[in-house]
């Protein structure tokens, strides 16, 4: 997490480092600070932070020396220290500026031996080290890069820096070991981000990073060197900037997530179309099992989606959860292929478990919503979902149209691998294209949802039900009513809730069961009737005929699905109706949905 940007050009850099860490505050808002040397000023050194978002910034800059054209900037997101001024990134020490991302895993051993020769630390900071151990190798005579390289040799964990020296004026250096860094060169100077999309506006083109390197951005250009000397830059590695897709505007809707729930018709249908050419790699044609491995929503995703696997193209499938699955040491049983899937494509857990997979010699197959994320640069096959840039931390967009994807390419390696002929796959594609517009009923019909929202109304706790795939969108709906709402919620397989959760029902609980026509719908509602008989607040949602089926009941009707593909367009429209849920339930509450406390939106720390 952590947003870095940094220039060198001829013109006053603040207005750009603003602009440039507006871009970046999915990655964290807690606070936010700036670096900028200019030689002419009455300190050579400029540095500004604020607790907050970047207008707060900007507020704090005001009236202070802003002609530098040379600076730094850093949107934080807490891992070691509370929010706050000194705890704000850039962190200086013997005229040295740093900003971080990542996390500095022997920071404490750092602390007590640089504290034994004497430094003193100001904050609760890991990255405070990091300009005490340049600072060190530079009274040793080295130049900056050679300081840096210094630095990393004892420095453990993952990051990325870019620093400024207050007797430089003319060159910003940054390097990076684990967390994403890319620089990019324009007419007028050179830039540097933690996100490529964020240099589109001023770089023609950009070049990531690679783990070890270090850049040295001077107007004139970039240079990439390592610790053992400079390197020739293989033009190949240097790509065109572009701009993430979809416009990060939210127009006339009161938050992102309300506009990113609005667009789920169309990426939907995008993703569809974007998969239906996709080239499949054998290791899936051929898969005898597949593990899936990603985090939160991402994870819900491939939960979904592997019920659909099994059931239609008969692979046996395995979610696992990226943090837990990394830290295998070895991986049992026949090669088969990892699936990875990521909205950002750069979740630190999701990547080091891509890079633990490959090690282990498994094909590795990344579904991703960023095209030119670390994720797509490493696996061995990639997917794109055509979400479109999401702004709000809540994932939405990113979730269904993950669903697209893992539908289409479902049904093509089913037909691939003969679990179903061709005419049926077609009958299946048809129901999966029509998806869109009863995405667009759903939500059509939010001011009913908004009503039964109402149900939550002082509640603390609340319990999501469903059953088979529908259980993984039970808890994707509970994801998303904490995380933007704070209040707690669990979601269970439905026939679950008498073996423990039913404990917990009682008049202040609601229970959102979900519930569509077919074979469970007499199982769930004898799991209504078991949550109203303790006197829970039930909400049901359902395709069926809901006053038949559980009269007296709130329900949540979504458009009846009955074509072949079914089994695979009711978890859609049901995740659709809880995220229009958990956002009416949060706005009543008061809470910025876009930007709920302590979470980013990307998240690039273990
Ligand atoms: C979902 O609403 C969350 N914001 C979060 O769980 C997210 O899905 C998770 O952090 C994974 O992110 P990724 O898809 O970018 O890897």
């Amino acid at each position: 997490m952590c947003g870095i940007f940094g220039v060198i050009n001829g013109e006053p850099a603040a207005p750009k480092l603003l602009e440039g860490l507006r871009s970046l505050e999915y990655r964290g808002y807690d606070s936010a600070g700036i670096a900028m040397v200019d030689p002419r000023g009455s300190a050579p050194m400029t540095v500004v932070k604020a607790i907050g978002g970047v207008d707060r910034l900007a507020d704090a800059l005001r009236g202070r020396p802003a002609d530098a054209v040379l600076g730094i900037a850093h949107t934080r997101w807490a891992t070691h220290g509370q929010p706050s001024v000194d705890n704000a990134h850039p962190h200086v020490h013997a005229g040295i500026a740093v900003v971080h991302n990542g996390i500095i895993e022997n920071h404490a051993a750092l602390r007590a031996s640089l504290g034994a020769a004497g430094h003193s630390f100001a904050t609760d900071t890991d990255t405070e080290v990091i300009p005490h151990l340049i600072a060190v190798h530079r009274a040793e005579g080295r130049d900056a890069v050679g300081a840096i390289a210094g630095a990393m040799q004892e420095l453990s964990g993952s990051y990325a820096i870019a620093v400024v020296f207050d007797d430089d004026p003319d060159a910003l250096v940054a390097a990076r070991k684990g967390s994403p860094l890319v620089v990019g060169c324009a007419r007028d100077g050179a830039y540097l981000s933690s996100d490529a999309a964020a240099l589109a506006p001023y770089c023609d083109k950009v070049l990531a990073l690679d783990d070890g390197e270090i850049a040295v951005l001077r107007r004139d250009g970039v240079e990439l060197r390592r610790p053992e000397g400079k390197i020739r830059i293989d033009e190949s590695r240097w790509a065109p900037a572009r701009a993430s897709t979809g416009a990060a505007t939210r127009g006339a809707f009161a938050h992102f997530m309300l506009k990113e729930i609005d667009e789920q018709p169309d990426r939907f249908a995008d993703t569809i179309t974007a998969n239906l050419k996709a080239e499949i790699p054998n290791a899936l044609v051929e898969a005898r099992r597949i593990t899936f491995v990603a985090c939160g929503s991402s994870a819900y995703a491939a939960s979904v989606a592997s019920a659909w696997l099994e059931d239609v193209a008969g692979i046996p499938c395995k979610v696992e959860i990226a943090s837990e699955f990394r830290m295998r040491r070895r991986i049992p049983g026949e090669a088969h292929p990892v699936v990875l899937i990521s909205q950002s494509g750069e979740t630190a857990d999701t990547l080091a478990a891509l890079r633990l997979a490959k090690e282990q010699g498994l094909p590795t197959v990344a579904l991703v919503n960023v095209a030119a994320s670390q994720m797509a640069r490493e696996a061995d096959t990639v997917f794109e979902t055509r979400a479109g840039k999401e702004v709000s931390v809540a994932a939405t967009k990113s979730f269904t149209a993950q669903l697209a994807a893992l539908a289409v390419l479902c049904l093509r390696i089913a037909v691939l691998r003969g679990s179903i002929d061709e005419t049926q796959a077609r009958l299946m594609l048809a129901d999966l294209r029509a998806l869109p517009q009863h995405i667009a009923t759903v939500v059509a019909g939010a001011g009913k949802i908004a009503q039964a929202a109402e149900r939550f109304e002082g509640a603390r706790s609340a319990l999501y039900l469903g059953r088979g795939s529908s259980a993984a969108v039970a808890c994707e709906g509970a994801l998303k009513l904490k995380e933007i709402s704070y209040v707690h919620a669990e979601g269970y397989a439905a026939g679950e809730l008498k073996h423990g959760p039913l404990a917990l029902v009682d008049t202040a609980m609601p229970v959102v069961v979900l519930g569509a026509s077919g074979p469970v719908l007499e199982k769930t509602a004898s799991a209504i009737a078991e949550v109203r008989a303790r006197g829970g607040r039930v909400l049901h949602v359902t395709d069926a005929d809901g006053a038949a089926a559980t009269p007296d009941v709130p329900h949540v009707v979504l458009p009846r699905m009955t074509g072949p593909a079914a089994a695979i367009a009711v978890p859609v429209l049901e995740c659709v109706a809880l995220q229009i849920l958990a956002y009416h339930v949060a706005v009543a509450r008061g809470i910025n949905v876009d930007r709920p406390r302590n979470l980013a939106k990307s998240v690039t720390v273990e």
